[in-house]
């Protein structure tokens, strides 16, 4: 049977294209289940756990290796606390017990990347990322039916939250397969 937030320790990945709302949802997730929150942004750039950075694309390059050990040595130093940690990269650590992918259509996607600021080169290849659902793939290869993913294109940040916290505790199963932008991308 998987885990619940019913055991004692529960390591929850919350992954995405970014734009999604990672960070948002998670931030509020923090507060309704209280739990901590680890941002691998944050954490990768404190840490020091890049090889050097893309100037073209404008991003630092994740030693992915480095960031899994860290994330270990965070978790063990929990002592069986239970854990959140965001970020479109998390997925590569195989050591939790839930994934969730948030989901966005990407007319959503690009409105949201837009306010930052990014390029259109930058925009387009993280919209199509979305369609090609690279992040669900790579999840799922590693967590298979661990991985849950939400489409959060017409919901609120909070409304997100909620159905995060029914995910974790057991209540709901939201599995690979059930978002599809595909056809986005060919209109
Ligand atoms: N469910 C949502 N509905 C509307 N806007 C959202 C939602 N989730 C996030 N946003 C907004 O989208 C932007 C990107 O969210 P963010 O949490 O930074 O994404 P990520 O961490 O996945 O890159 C922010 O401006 C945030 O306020
Ligand atoms: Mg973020």
């Amino acid at each position: 049977m998987s885990k619940t937030m019913t055991d004692e320790t529960m390591i929850v990945l919350v992954t995405g294209t970014p734009g999604t709302g990672k960070s948002t949802v998670s931030e509020i997730l923090k507060n309704k289940l209280k739990i901590p929150l680890l941002g691998v942004n944050e954490l990768v750039v404190k840490e020091h756990l890049y090889t050097g950075v893309d100037e073209d694309r404008g991003y630092k390059v994740v030693d992915l290796d480095a960031m899994c050990l860290k994330l270990n040595e965070v978790i063990e130093n929990l002592e069986g606390g239970s854990l959140i940690v965001e970020g479109h990269l998390s997925h590569y650590f195989e050591g939790a017990d839930l994934v969730i992918v948030l989901r966005a259509r990407l007319d959503v996607l690009k409105k949201r990347l837009k306010t930052r600021g990014w390029s259109d080169s930058k925009i387009q290849e993280n919209a199509e990322a979305e369609a090609l659902d690279i992040c669900t793939f790579e999840a799922n290869e590693i967590y298979g039916d661990r991985v849950n993913e939400v489409d959060t294109s017409d919901l609120r940040p909070e409304e997100v939250s909620d159905i995060l916290v029914d995910i974790i505790s057991g209540k709901k199963h939201f599995p690979v397969g059930n978002v599809d932008f595909l056809e986005d991308m060919l209109l």
